[in-house]
């Protein structure tokens, strides 16, 4: 009951209807032994008053940043070092943009310009707002800073009525990430930020579809854009990961911190991931692999002489399958793109592939309405593991509508935890 003992939790509160549930949280925060000083902003005062987090907290909830008798205590630069981290929930658009962007205009936003301790931020807004483009290209900006980690937001039912992603992520969720947080940087090396929780790790990632020739002229291929495994390799990156990306023809620029190795068929991927999979600690295979290839491929083009023209196909090797059987194998993730009955399937991989986490998304749909799987910008996800401590028992995961950057920095988090 004291995972938090001795830490000092900045708890920033924005103008939303989910400030509410922010007094639950400080309940929360202090009850596993933080000491929490909340920070509002203006308009976080028209939802909830200083008066309910001062009951709660046990100190003065500050919300101006010209405040002479504050800062001639516990002014805005010492409340800065005082913090072991900052947790913005819930995190307007308007304060997400501030803190992307460097406005620092108000003493919430100053603080986090100031501060070098991990910030973690609980977005929750309507779910047009958070599938705004400027809020999706803020949030991608956001996050490439290696301090910033975010959770949720959740998607479902809205107080405005609406549906989709953009409620603040449960009070008790937000503990739990707020303690793997400041456990993660504990056990780090240093002044090492959350974002190098794979320094030292060499992960081996798939993406993009593969293409299988026909003749000269004609190829067999999906749909597959490439999009979130380019995402998952730039969220590995970001936490200090030495990557390799294998990819198959995409219209993507790999990171430049990647090293970069582009293929075509499925064979010719097979062959490059066997030639670099002895030096990985983790494969991440998102590649839409062709699971089939013509038997030969025909050196002329093929003629319009017949009515019909059979085929004929032959499978091809399993990537994932057989670095999953290696002796030596390395953590391996893969991912279930389906169209329908989407878990049996995911489950059916995970176990018949010996892997040991499953990510599957449904083709199509997602559960919250938006677009999801090939070519899009967005996703939802759902993970599926067995506890490495009990194999028998199965975990599972739902990562909500949201940019494919942004899942894959939830997934990686994930990844951490799986992998230390
Ligand atoms: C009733 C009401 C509810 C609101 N809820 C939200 C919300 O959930 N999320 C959000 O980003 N903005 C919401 N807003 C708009 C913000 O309050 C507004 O953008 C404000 O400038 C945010 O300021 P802050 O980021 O300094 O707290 C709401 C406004 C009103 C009037």
């Amino acid at each position: 009951m004291s995972d938090l003992k001795n830490k000092n939790i900045i708890l920033g509160v924005c103008g939303g209807i989910a400030a509410y549930k922010s007094a639950e949280l400080v309940r929360l925060l202090i009850k596993q032994g933080a000491q929490v000083q909340v920070v509002m902003t203006h308009s976080a005062g028209e939802f909830v008053t200083p008066l309910t987090f001062q009951a709660l907290s046990g100190r003065v909830a500050r919300d101006t940043l010209f405040d002479l008798d504050a800062e001639a205590g516990m002014g805005h630069i010492e409340l800065v070092r005082w913090a072991d981290l900052i947790l913005i929930a819930p995190a307007t658009a308007n304060t997400i943009a501030k803190i992307t962007h460097g406005i620092a205009d108000n003493l919430l936003s100053t603080i986090c310009m100031a501060s070098k301790a991990p910030l973690l931020i609980a977005p929750a807004m309507n779910q047009q707002m958070w599938i705004n483009a400027a809020m999706q290209d803020n949030i991608k900006m956001l996050l490439r800073r290696q301090t910033v980690t975010l959770c949720g937001p959740a998607a479902g039912e809205q107080a405005c009525g609406d549906t989709g992603p953009g409620r603040m992520e449960e009070p008790a969720q937000l503990l739990k990430r707020c303690i793997t947080l400041l456990k993660s940087n504990q056990q780090l090396s240093g002044n090492q930020s959350p974002g190098k929780r794979l320094k030292g790790k060499k992960i081996l990632i798939t993406a993009g579809p593969t293409i299988e020739d026909i003749d000269p002229v004609r190829y067999m291929s999906n749909r597959s854009s490439g999009k979130m495994g380019y995402a998952i390799v730039q969220a590995a990156i970001d936490e200090g990961a030495e990557v390799v990306l294998v990819s198959g023809p995409t219209v993507l620029t790999a990171p430049a911190q990647a090293e970069f190795f582009m293929v075509r068929s499925a064979l010719e991927m097979h062959d490059k991931v066997f030639e670099l999979i002895d030096s990985a600690d983790i494969f991440i295979a998102t590649a839409a692999v062709a699971d089939y290839r013509p038997v030969k491929k025909v050196e002329q083009k093929i003629k319009k002489n017949n009515t019909t023209l059979i085929l004929e196909l032959i499978k091809n090797p399993d990537i994932l399958a057989d670095v999953a059987a290696l002796a030596n194998k390395p953590l391996c993730i893969g991912f279930a793109a389906e169209t329908n009955d989407v878990k049996n399937y995911a489950l059916d991989k995970l176990k018949r592939k010996n892997l040991d986490m499953i990510v599957a998304n449904k083709v199509g749909e997602s559960q919250s309405g938006g677009n999801t799987g090939f070519e899009g910008d967005n996703n939802e996800l759902n993970l599926y593991w067995n506890n490495p401590a009990d194999r028998t028992e199965l975990r599972t995961k739902n990562l909500p509508y949201a940019s494919k950057y942004q899942l894959a920095g939830q997934l990686i988090d994930e990844i951490v935890l799986l992998f230390t």
